[in-house]
C-alpha cells in the first residue's frame, strides 16, 4: 500500500481516519527553513471540517511537529508531524461494515486485502482525513516555493450544474480564500451555497470542478520523456480521493480545435525574453515547464456517502440490500478538495524545483531563509486582503 510521493522532496502520509492520529513525514526539506505550527495551521484552515457546508466531523486539526526542527528551523532531517484524531465516531459505520457503499472504496479494498483486514471505520486510509497530511506537506512546499517566488492558488469553478465566475487572472483566485465554498466572488459563493444546501436537504451530493494555478513557476522543471511535469502533476492530482479527471491548459477542449487555434504563439516580451502569448498549454510543453503560469483543472465526483438509499449487497447474507449513509459527510467534496489540489501541485513543483537545482536541496542561507519568510508574510496578507 504505497503512501510515498516524490524523489527529492519525499512525502509519506500515515494514519487512519479512526486511529489515534494522522501524520506525515517529509524527507528532503533543506536545512534552514523556518517552519511554525502557525504556517501549517494557516493552510489547514482551508480544508477544515465543522462548518455547515461540509462534513460535520469537528476535528481540532492541531499540528504537532515531532522531528526535523531545531530553534524553529529545519535541520535537514525528516520533518514529521501528527494530528491527533479527536472526533471519530466509529458506530456511525456499523452498517457500512457489511454493506459496501456504491462508488466508495469499500468493495475493492475488501477484495484486495480481505474483509477481516478491512478498516471500515471512517473509511480507514481511504478517508479524506488522510488529506490533512497532504495539506500539511503542501504548506511546507508552498513556503519553500517562495524561494523562487512561485505562488500556488486555486478556486472552485463549478459545482454540479452551477457554473461560477471563471478566473481570468490567476492571482485573483486568492480571493476564493474569503469564501467557504472557494468560489471566486460573492455572487458565485451565494449560488454555490444555495446548491449545497439543496443537496444537504435532499440527502444527495454534487461533483465539482477546481482550477489551480502555479503563478510564476521556474522554467525547465520536468523531463522530456518520462517524469514529464504534466504526468507528475496529473498523477499527484489523480491520487486525491474522488478526483475523476485532470486536464491542463486547453485540456479536453484541444480535441475539438484546429492546429491554427491551438498554436501557442511565441512573442518577444521586452529584451530577449520570449513568452507564449495565450499560454494555451497551461505552462507545460514537451514535458517541461515553460515559465508561464501553470493551469490545471480537476474534476471531483459527487460524494458517494449519501442519505438517498442506493443498492448494494449485504456481505453477511449475500442478499441484495440498500444503504442510506447518515453519518457526517461532505455534500460536495470539491469544496475542501481545492486546498488539497493546491497542496499536491506545491508538493510536485517543489520536488521538481529541487531536482532542477533552483531550490537548494541541502540548506538555505540565513538570507535566503529571511527572504522566504518575507514573501510568505506577503502571501498570507494577500490571502487575507
Ligand atoms: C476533501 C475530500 C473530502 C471527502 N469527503 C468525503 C465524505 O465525506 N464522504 C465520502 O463518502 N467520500 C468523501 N470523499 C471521497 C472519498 O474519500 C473517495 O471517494 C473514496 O476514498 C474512494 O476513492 P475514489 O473516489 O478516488 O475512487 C472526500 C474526498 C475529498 C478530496
Amino acid at each position: 500500500m504505497s503512501s510515498t510521493l516524490g524523489r527529492q522532496f519525499v512525502v509519506t502520509t500515515f494514519g487512519e481516519s479512526h486511529g489515534p492520529a494522522m501524520g506525515v513525514v517529509i524527507d528532503g526539506v533543506p536545512a534552514g527553513l523556518e517552519i511554525t505550527t502557525e504556517d501549517i495551521r494557516f493552510e489547514l484552515q482551508y480544508r477544515r471540517t465543522g462548518n455547515y457546508l461540509v462534513s460535520g466531523r469537528r476535528e481540532a486539526d492541531e499540528p504537532e511537529i515531532l522531528s526535523g526542527l531545531y530553534n524553529g528551523k529545519t535541520t535537514g532531517a525528516p520533518l514529521s508531524l501528527i494530528f491527533r484524531n479527536t472526533d471519530a465516531i466509529s458506530s456511525l459505520y456499523s452498517e457500512v461494515s457489511h454493506k459496501p457503499r456504491p462508488g466508495h472504496s469499500d468493495l475493492p479494498l475488501i477484495r484486495k486485502y480481505g474483509r477481516e483486514n478491512w478498516d471500515y471505520r471512517g473509511s480507514g486510509r481511504s478517508s479524506a482525513r488522510e488529506t490533512i497530511s497532504r495539506v500539511a506537506a503542501g504548506a511546507v512546499a508552498k513556503k519553500l516555493l517562495m524561494h523562487v517566488s512561485t505562488y500556488i492558488s486555486g478556486y472552485l469553478k463549478s459545482i454540479g450544474p452551477v457554473d461560477g465566475t471563471a478566473c481570468t487572472d490567476p492571482i485573483a483566485s486568492l480571493n476564493s480564500k474569503k469564501f467557504q465554498t472557494r468560489a471566486i466572488d460573492r455572487e458565485t459563493d451565494e449560488r454555490f451555497t444555495a446548491l449545497i444546501k439543496s443537496a444537504m436537504k435532499e440527502g444527495n451530493s454534487y461533483g465539482g470542478l477546481a482550477e489551480v494555478f502555479a503563478i510564476n513557476p521556474p522554467e525547465g522543471m520536468g523531463e522530456p520523456v518520462f517524469h514529464k511535469i504534466k504526468a507528475e502533476l496529473g498523477g499527484a492530482i489523480l491520487s486525491m480521493p474522488a478526483v475523476t479527471g485532470f486536464e491542463y491548459g486547453m485540456g479536453f477542449r484541444a480535441s475539438r480545435m484546429k492546429g491554427s487555434e491551438a498554436a501557442d504563439e511565441i512573442v518577444k516580451a521586452g529584451g530577449n525574453r520570449l513568452r507564449l502569448k495565450g499560454n494555451l498549454s497551461g505552462g507545460m510543453l514537451g514535458g517541461l515547464t515553460t515559465g508561464e503560469d501553470i493551469v490545471v483543472r480537476c474534476a471531483f465526483k459527487p460524494t458517494s456517502s449519501i442519505r438517498i438509499p442506493s443498492k448494494t449487497v449485504d456481505l453477511d447474507t449475500m442478499e441484495p440490500a440498500e444503504i442510506s449513509v447518515t453519518g457526517r459527510h461532505d455534500p460536495v467534496v470539491a469544496v475542501r478538495g481545492v486546498s488539497v489540489a493546491e497542496a499536491m501541485m506545491a508538493i510536485v513543483l517543489v520536488d521538481y524545483a529541487m531536482i532542477l537545482g533552483v531550490i537548494p536541496h541541502a540548506r538555505l542561507s540565513e538570507k535566503e531563509s529571511g527572504t522566504i519568510g518575507e514573501r510568505w508574510e506577503e502571501y498570507i496578507k494577500k490571502c487575507r486582503s
